[in-house]
């Protein structure tokens, strides 16, 4: 059995997160074992209707109650705090209430989709730092009329942690597409910044913990330059928060788009798995969302729970779904078939 809590979140996230649900129960069947869904209300509009983001106790229940979280995408425009930053996105409230530190966001081109590179072999994970840097100004920053700042803050603890996720993941996969190496690069802006100084001299001192995993460095411009013209370099990336954020949504561009990327926020003692985008009001109940970026999710939270031949499955479904031709995006990233015949397809295929 695996208890799975349910954030559906604002505008297309209910309908992705339908779409989950189902791919996970029919994943499971097929592996004989059961999955529960838990609802637990969260977002932007639970935030209008309530003053949290969250239900009372939503947290403590994820760590007990669950083995982990899917969260739809959250947020609307109009939802907002005084201060114009948009409220019940839940980045702080679960990021930090669940000390959820490495925001894990594969970036893979799959079999039949269109790049706007030349390369036709795109797969790397960046992982986000995800509960310091530039975000943590979240709600502390000043503002007058004339000026406006935030701060940027690295530790110790929170930059050796998410560096040594990142050496351990780049040990668990297969290494680079371009020469099979096994490669952790430090993205930074460590020329300019004393922050990010700090946070490329403790990566080098732990790199030096894993002498079978290679260290790289990328100043964050270049970084995004080499993500586009030459991706096969990259195996695992390791970057601040607010860089991070940048630099997975560049990487979504090299696939497909938003609507093929998922997300784990991990921690010591809980988790939770997410599309890297947001809600995207204007497509809400259209069923024209691409819900890959959902389902991969999906796929992310069963192997963290230690079921990988299901999430496997999972992956594969999705895979072949895309080589076959049955699912086809259009310009704009949407599927041609729309939400549904996306869910189908992988279903059938499970
Ligand atoms: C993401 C999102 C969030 C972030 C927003 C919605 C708070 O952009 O998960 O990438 O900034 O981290
Ligand atoms: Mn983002």
């Amino acid at each position: 059995m695996v208890r799975i809590a349910c954030i559906d979140g604002d505008g297309i996230g209910p309908e992705l997160m339908d779409s989950a649900r189902e791919v996970l129960a029919a994943a499971a069947r097929a592996d004989g074992f059961d999955v529960e869904f838990g609802d637990e209300p969260g977002g932007a509009r639970v935030f209008s209707e309530t003053g949290a983001a969250l239900a009372p106790g939503a947290l403590e229940r994820f760590r007990s109650d669950y083995d982990a979280v899917l969260k739809g995408p959250v947020g609307l425009p109009e939802v907002r705090h005084p201060d114009g930053t948009e409220a019940g996105v839940l980045g702080g409230v679960l990021r930090g209430g669940l000390d959820t530190y490495a925001n894990v966001r594969p970036v893979r081109l799959l079999p039949g989709v269109r790049t706007p590179t030349t390369h036709q072999v795109i797969d790397y994970v960046i992982v986000r730092e995800n509960t310091e840097g530039l975000y943590l100004s979240r709600g502390s920053g000043v503002r007058n009329d004339r000026a406006a700042s935030d701060q940027l803050l690295m530790t110790r603890v929170g930059v050796e942690r998410v560096v040594r996720f990142a050496f351990e993941l780049a040990r668990r996969r297969s290494g680079a597409p371009e020469d099979g190496v096994r490669r952790v690069t430090c993205v930074d802006k460590s020329n300019v910044l004393r922050s990010f100084a700090f946070f490329r001299d403790v990566f080098d001192e732990v790199a030096a913990r894993y002498p079978d995993v290679a260290a790289d460095h990328r100043y964050s411009d270049a970084a995004a330059h080499d993500l586009v013209v030459a991706p096969a370099a990259f195996d695992v990336l390791v970057t601040e928060n607010f860089l991070g954020d940048l630099l997975s949504d560049l990487g979504a561009a090299t696939v497909g788009g938003l609507g093929m990327c998922p997300a784990g926020n991990i921690g010591a003692d809980a988790a939770y798995f997410e599309p890297v985008h947001g809600s995207a009001p204007p497509l809400a109940g259209l069923d024209r969302a691409n819900p890959t970026s959902q389902i991969l999710s999906a796929a992310m939270l069963l192997e963290h729970v230690g079921r990988t031949g299901t999430a496997r499955r999972i992956t594969g479904a999705v895979e072949s779904a895309y080589a076959a031709g049955a699912v086809r995006l259009g310009a704009d990233g949407t599927p041609e078939g729309g939400t549904r015949a996306v869910t189908r397809a992988v279903v059938e295929r499970l």
